[in-house]
């Protein structure tokens, strides 16, 4: 069956490609060579992470900038679903050697109003010590540094963590080639990744980062926002951080469409 929106998005597509080529008199050779680099970019399980890393940042923007509540920012590529539950007082299931400072980081989860919102789930998951993910990376544990938790009743929770390490992405495939081609590094700044779901509230998917990171300012995948840097608090034996989650009730969303 005909879809209208993957004709309309397709024209559109074919239309400003058919002017690029023409602006940029793309040869032939160059043509062949894309479609080799494309290919290899499929073949490597590169897809995802290549989207990511250079789309998903304008699409979340074209969706919600101007609305009220906490910005999204990327899900990206390291996700990965039925994280276990875990019970309070929250520690991210971590190895018994976990490499890094120790992180308290609290959330504050609201509605728009300053509610607090109460047994919000909350999904979280991060890059260790090394900039490495659980799942994606040789030698760590399945779920490391991934868990699901609530808030409390005063629509907060507070998790035991280690600080991530900024994150590079993989340098040695075809994402890392075009990065090359086009003179860019191939760092995040380190951040922790948040989905937070309470009912009757659009879903939020979002990162939260460090003030002073080196990589703030040239995310090699534009994921940061102002809004959601947040600044650590040093002690003796352990560092502190939070943050404020607002979260549109679900017709903000739904209007806008
Ligand atoms: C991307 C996002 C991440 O959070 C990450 O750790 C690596 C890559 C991305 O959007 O490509
Ligand atoms: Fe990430």
């Amino acid at each position: 069956m005909a879809n209208e929106r993957v004709i309309s998005i397709f024209q559109g597509l074919l239309e400003k490609t058919k002017e690029l080529i023409e602006e940029k008199q793309i040869t032939h050779e160059e043509y062949r060579e894309f479609c080799l680099w494309f290919d290899e970019l499929g073949r490597t399980g590169e897809i995802p992470l290549f989207m990511d890393v250079f789309f998903e940042t304008h699409v979340l923007r074209g969706m919600y900038s101007g609305l009220p509540g906490t910005e999204p920012s990327l899900l990206g590529p390291y996700y990965i679903p039925n994280e276990p539950g875990l019970q309070a007082p929250y520690t991210l299931p971590q190895r018994q050697d976990e490499k890094g400072e120790v992180l308290f980081f609290t959330g504050n989860v609201k509605d728009i109003d300053g509610n607090p919102l109460q047994k919000a789930d909350v999904y979280m998951w991060q890059a260790d010590a090394d900039g490495e993910y659980s799942h994606f990376a040789d030698g760590i544990p399945e779920y490391n540094l991934r868990g699901k938790m609530k808030t409390d009743e005063d629509g907060r929770f507070t998790v035991k963590t280690v600080i991530p390490a900024p994150y590079q992405i993989p340098t040695g495939g075809p994402t890392g080639k075009f990065l090359t081609y086009i003179d860019s590094h191939p760092y995040r700044p380190a951040h922790l990744h948040f989905i937070i779901d309470v009912p009757g509230h659009d879903k939020l998917i979002t990162q939260v980062f460090f003030e002073g990171d080196p990589w703030l300012e040239t995310d090699v995948a534009d994921g940061v926002r102002d809004s959601l840097i947040t600044k650590l608090e040093k002690f003796d034996d352990h560092t502190k951080g939070s943050i404020t989650f607002e979260l549109r009730p679900a017709r903000v969303a739904a209007a806008k469409k």
